[in-house]
């Protein structure tokens, strides 16, 4: 019994010690520091990494991705136990007004503020390839596009007739495309076609009429008359326009069809008269012997 209470009596007085301590330093050490949703307020990457914050250490706080720093250190301390108040305020970050490319443009009335989206604008006859968007992010404005000039499709043919256009290749906006009739052929509609900024054009394309015939008919009139001027003057023969030899041969088988034609009623004449001479010769004879 005296043994235990004397070795008893000493070890007790150690735990207690122990315990003591142990409460002591469990009451100076600091919890982890905890993020601040409501300000945009983070723990730095030292402090997500530490695991002890025992009393007095300071730990540096920061603002979040896509926030900076508007005041304050971001320093908070340790202090029996608990954290003082970090006296950081943050702010958006602000990516500024975009840098726009060739015939392009932004509309930032939704500001220029981290996480606004504002909407990429063309210069007319320009359309845009890519997003129609750009956002703030905490690395700057995202999204990529270009303004493309509109394009038309290729121009149309037409019968007996020609397109001409600078480039060659499909008409852009502005572009102009001249068409043209072969000869002996008229335009019909506009000559000029404008690629619009929606990629039509601005008429429909042109016909060329073809006026072969009637042209024909007339050139006959007009040379007829200087070949029959020019007939008693040098040789009839030598014209080399078909429609003047086609007329005189028309009038030569004229004549000789009513040659041959008088010649036969001739000869069927003189058919019939002998005959009829023949038989009357005939009756005669045949009466003379009776
Ligand atoms: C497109 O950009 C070019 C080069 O900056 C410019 O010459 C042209 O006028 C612009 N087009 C329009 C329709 O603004
Ligand atoms: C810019 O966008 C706002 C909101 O969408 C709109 O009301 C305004 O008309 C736009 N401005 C231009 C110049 O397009």
């Amino acid at each position: 019994m005296e043994v235990l209470v004397d070795t008893c009596g000493p070890l007790r007085v150690r735990n207690l010690l122990l315990i003591y301590l142990f409460v002591l330093e469990a009451a100076a050490d600091c919890p982890k520091p905890q993020a601040i949703p409501d300000k945009n307020i983070v723990l730095t990457n030292e402090a997500i990494l530490k695991n002890d914050f025992p009393e007095g250490i300071d730990v540096t706080l920061e603002c979040a991705n896509g926030y900076i720093k508007e005041s304050g250190s971001g320093v908070i301390n340790c202090r029996d136990g608990a954290w003082t108040e970090p006296d950081l305020t943050c702010k958006k970050k602000d990516c500024g007004p975009p840098v726009p490319k060739q015939n392009e443009s932004f509309n930032i009335s939704a500001g220029t503020l981290f996480g606004a989206v504002i909407k990429v604008i063309c210069d007319k006859g320009y359309q845009i390839s890519g997003s129609s968007f750009r956002q703030c992010y905490a690395t700057g404005w995202v999204g990529r596009s270009k303004c493309e000039i509109v394009t038309c499709e290729m121009p149309a043919e037409v019968a007996n007739g020609k397109r001409l256009w600078d480039s060659g290749d499909e008409p852009q906006y502005g572009e102009k495309v001249s068409y043209s009739c072969d000869e002996g052929y008229t335009l019909e509609g506009s000559s000029v076609l404008t690629c619009n900024e929606n990629g039509e054009y601005d008429s429909q394309p042109p016909e060329c009429k073809g006026v072969v015939t009637e042209s024909r008919r007339t050139t006959g009139i007009v040379t007829s008359t200087p070949t029959s001027t020019s007939t008693p003057t040098s040789a009839p023969t030598s014209t080399p326009t078909s429609a003047p030899t086609s007329t005189l041969t028309e009038g030569y088988t004229a004549v000789i069809i009513s040659v041959v034609a008088s010649t036969v009623v001739v000869c069927v004449l003189l058919a019939l008269l002998n005959k009829y001479l023949l038989r009357r010769k005939g009756s005669a004879n045949g009466t003379v012997p009776i």
